[in-house]
């Protein structure tokens, strides 16, 4: 007889990133679960399931992006709601998991934000979680549930391989991100390169250091995990120009792109900027650099394994 806990899927969202929900449940042909999620005149938000869940497989669907603190709280709330509902089991998919960067106790007297909100999630009952390119491999160990990472660098490099470019060199627009940047080299055939950066301060500033390997003349492909103020790869962007190549392509996991970052983009020296949609990318701040890929399919094929007891890993075995 089948497990009665996990014999129906429903996905949820809150206000985080309905189309990708919705997207999401596109790939796996099921209809959205019901839910109300809204603000009262106090600010209190509130949450009502409104189809019976008893015993079913729950996935909520809520990247923890802008505004961080108010998808962060939906998110609890939802799981409290489905928990006190009798789901049978609840998986929290966070496409972008806020407050990664907050991972390490790095200076004195500063937080660990991102393991709070790992043991937040865990408290309001989330029984498994499910993301897209942590910032740090490592925050995977500040929960005590399981977690499964995907990564969008399949996708991405796909998109750059289709392009056969001649004389492709990626970079890593920081030593941190150079073991990532190494895989999506890889991918691509391509050699590798880093640049050195140096945050100043606890503001967003950086000062870019020096490139590390051969770039003149060629057409490089930054890398990094998410694009902020954009100061990061519009600095790198310039430093490569300086150091003669013919042209500059981005690619990026998290499009945070807050402030003015859109406007720096597009006034950069990239051809283009290629990112995924685990965070909205609303109209105003698209431009004509900026092509958005799609983890939808990513996301509904590791909910559909998890939810059958089937290996995640083999996704991404090549
Ligand atoms: C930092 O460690 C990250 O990997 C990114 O480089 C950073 O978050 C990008 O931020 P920004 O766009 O503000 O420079």
């Amino acid at each position: 007889m089948m497990n009665p806990v996990l014999d129906e899927l429903k996905i949820f969202t809150g206000n985080g990133h309905p189309d990708l929900a919705r997207s999401v449940c596109e790939y796996l042909e099921i209809p959205l679960g019901e839910a109300e999620v809204f603000k009262f005149a106090n600010d209190n938000t509130f949450v009502r399931i409104k189809e019976n869940i008893r015993q079913r497989d729950v996935f909520i669907v809520q990247p923890t992006c802008y505004p961080v603190n108010d998808n962060l709280m939906e998110l609890l709330i939802m799981i409290d709601a489905c928990k006190r509902a009798s789901a049978g089991r609840i998986t929290a998919v966070i496409p972008y998991y806020g407050y990664g960067r907050t991972d390490k106790k790095d200076q004195p007297r500063v937080p660990i934000t991102a393991r709070l909100v790992a043991d937040l999630l865990t408290a309001a009952g989330a029984d498994r979680m499910l993301t897209v390119d942590l910032h740090a491999g490592q925050i995977q160990g500040f929960f005590n549930i399981p977690v499964d990472e995907l990564t969008a660098l399949p996708i991405l490099t796909d998109y750059f391989k289709a392009k056969e470019i001649d004389d492709l060199v990626v970079v890593a627009v920081d030593i941190g991100i150079s073991k990532k940047a190494r895989d999506v080299a890889d991918r691509l055939h391509a050699p590798l390169a880093i640049i050195e950066k140096r945050r100043i301060g606890n503001d967003e500033k950086t000062e870019m250091m020096n490139v590390i390997g051969d770039v003149e003349g060629k057409v490089a492909l930054t890398f990094d995990d998410e694009i902020a103020t954009g100061g990061t790869i519009v600095n790198a962007a310039q430093s490569l120009a300086d150091h003669g190549v013919k042209e500059v392509y981005c690619c990026v996991t998290h499009p945070i792109l807050s402030g003015n970052a859109p406007q720096l983009m597009a006034a950069s020296n990239f051809t283009e900027v290629v990112v995924s949609d685990t965070i909205p990318v609303t109209p105003e701040k698209r431009n004509g650099k900026i092509t958005v890929l799609s983890v939808a399919p990513l996301l509904g094929e590791a909910i559909y394994r998890i939810h059958k007891g089937l290996s995640v890993g083999d996704m991404f075995n090549t």
